[in-house]
């Protein structure tokens, strides 16, 4: 179920615990695998790691679903996570995803028709200093205007 390559990367990250501690990169594995996947994870992926890390599956699934990092159900190429948490509502949050979703025709949590796009609601990404913010994928953008969003659009394709 899971690839070799999959593997390799999360015993990288197993290999920065204690030998009785597998567990402690389940964070780190399920985003291994669900970057394999497409961007999201399936049931039995979650499984499958949970078994690889020797837990309960059903603590895996718990934090599958607590963070917002994981995606339960596919989603397109690219995903744009927008903060809404207290300091980006402050300096404008709201425009920011109002103007997403004119651009792309979409309300928070859903995805393009083209499948180009997820938007989805996110807490503090940890950029408050450089608020309103969001994450594109891995990248992380700040001080977000109309015009920054679009230019933002534009190299996603
Ligand atoms: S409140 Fe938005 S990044 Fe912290």
């Amino acid at each position: 179920m899971l690839s070799k390559q999959s593997l390799a990367e999360i015993d990288r990250w197993v290999a920065k615990y204690p030998p009785d501690r597998r567990q402690s990169a389940v964070m780190a594995a399920l985003f291994v695998v669900q970057d394999a996947n497409g961007g999201w994870l399936t049931p039995e992926l979650i499984n499958a790691v949970a078994e690889y890390l020797e837990m309960p599956p059903m603590v895996a699934h718990e934090v599958a679903r607590f963070y917002s990092m994981y995606d339960l159900k596919p989603v397109g190429r690219h995903k744009l996570c927008v903060c809404t948490n207290i300091s980006c509502m402050l300096c404008g949050s709201d425009d920011v995803v109002a103007h997403l979703e004119q651009r792309l025709g979409v309300k928070l949590g859903e995805t393009t028709a083209d499948g180009r796009f997820t938007l989805k609601e996110v807490e503090c990404l940890g950029a408050c200093g450089g608020a309103p913010a969001l994450a594109a994928g891995k990248d992380y953008h700040e001080r977000l205007t109309p015009e920054k969003i679009d230019q933002i659009l534009e190299t996603l394709k």
